[in-house]
């Protein structure tokens, strides 16, 4: 296992971070996950020599943050440092903030979280925490000893991030980056900033939350024909580790085969450690992989709100996801609450209030119909 510095925090951490979001094919939301597998699969990622683990209060249906504390008994904690994290959704006040903290140390059978994160937010969750006085709780947790780092995960667009990063004294963030995402959410203008800054990056979705696993013929094509041989999920992580900014990558495992694996990629990754001709490789697969793209909706929401409720972007994103990766469409979880929200393409009655909105001048109404055809 490599070791990668943590900026201005003068630590180290693990590259590979064990995410525990998901484990034995369950999803975030889902309580049903075999304990006992979850729980070998930590500790063999730990004996491996993986230092980051990272979970969430709500993750695995609130049931992540007691199997890692049970995963981490037998010594198992001192080895390690624990990301979790806080949703805005969650809090209103101080003693709302402290009931959450207090309750997350007890599940995680420990006196201290090391990086505590204020959970998936942008500029409005940002402002929200602010006018709760979460900033002021975190310093305080801080120098109480209950939390270590101060800490962000971000989903928005690089502006946000850019504001979020500026307006307080961060130890740490954490960004969904990964080589399709170079130009989305905070980017690499996101991850060279905070670099700039000396705040250490954690990255989450390094493969797109797997989708980056099993590469598409086109893309296959591409690695098949360099002359060396790697698998989709090794160039994923070479490409990410070749970033100094970068101090672990989380990657969630379903089966100890993934852990191993990674292990074994996360052996030899070093930034820097990618060549001209590797980074041509990649570059070329991302173009390949954008081939793929049904539409080029920026979801830009200037089409929004629909007056009949059709969620354009979110059908637009499905139509992507579902060409560019192979997404089953009756699992993709954003069409999933189109469905159930009854914010389908078959509300649209072609009013073309969308069309004369859309900044990119996309034929809408079409698009919208042959989307929902093929999304089934
Ligand atoms: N703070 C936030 O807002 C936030 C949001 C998202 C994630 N996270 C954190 O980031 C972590 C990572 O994100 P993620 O789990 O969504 O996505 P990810 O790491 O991009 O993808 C995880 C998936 O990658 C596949 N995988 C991993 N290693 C593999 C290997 N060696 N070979 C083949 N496939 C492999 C598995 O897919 P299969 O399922 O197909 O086996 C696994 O479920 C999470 O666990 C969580 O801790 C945080």
């Amino acid at each position: 296992m490599k070791y990668r510095n943590f900026g201005k925090l003068g630590i180290q951490g693990s590259a590979f971070g064990l995410g525990c979001m998901r484990f034995n094919g369950a999803a975030s939301g889902d309580s049903t996950v075999d304990e006992e597998k979850a729980i070998s699969l930590i500790r063999r990622a730990i004996d491996g020599g993986v230092t980051y683990i990272d979970t969430a209060y709500v993750y695995l249906d609130k049931t992540s943050e007691i199997i890692v504390g049970k995963a981490l008994q037998d010594g198992y904690r001192d080895r390690v440092t624990i990301a979790t994290k806080v949703l805005a959704d969650l809090v209103h006040n101080r003693e709302e903030m402290e009931a959450v903290l207090d309750e997350e140390l007890k599940k995680l059978q420990t006196n201290h979280i090391d990086f505590y994160l204020m959970h998936a937010i942008n500029k409005e969750k940002w402002e929200y925490f602010k006018s709760i006085g979460a900033p002021r709780f975190f310093d305080d947790m801080k120098k109480a000893g209950k939390i270590r780092y101060k800490c962000f995960s971000f989903h928005g667009p690089y502006e946000e991030f850019e504001y979020i990063i500026k307006d307080y004294d961060w130890d740490m963030c954490q960004i969904q980056y990964n080589f399709m995402d170079i130009e989305n959410q905070a980017g690499t203008r996101g991850l060279e900033l905070a670099g700039s800054l000396g705040i250490p990056v954690v990255i989450m979705e390094g493969l797109l939350g797997g989708r980056l696993a099993k590469a598409p013929e086109n893309v296959q094509a591409l690695y098949d024909a360099f002359p060396v041989k790697r698998s989709p999920v090794e160039w994923s992580f070479r490409w990410l580790c070749n970033h100094p900014e970068i101090g672990t990558v989380l990657s969630g495992c379903n089966e100890e085969e993934q852990v191993d694996d990674n292990l074994r990629i996360f052996d030899s990754v070093e930034p820097g450690i990618m060549t001209e001709d590797e980074l041509k490789l990649m570059a070329d697969a991302r173009q390949a992989y954008l081939s793929r793209m049904k539409i080029g909706c920026t979801g830009c929401r200037y089409c929004m709100p629909c007056p009949n409720g059709v969620n354009i972007p979110g059908i637009f994103s499905a139509w992507n996801d579902v060409s560019l990766y192979g997404v089953d469409p009756a699992e993709h979880f954003g069409l999933k609450d189109i469905r159930k929200n009854g914010a389908g393409a078959d509300n649209c009655v072609g009013c073309g209030a969308c069309e004369a909105a859309c900044p990119q001048n996309l034929s809408i109404i079409d698009s919208l119909q042959e989307a929902w055809k093929e999304l089934g």
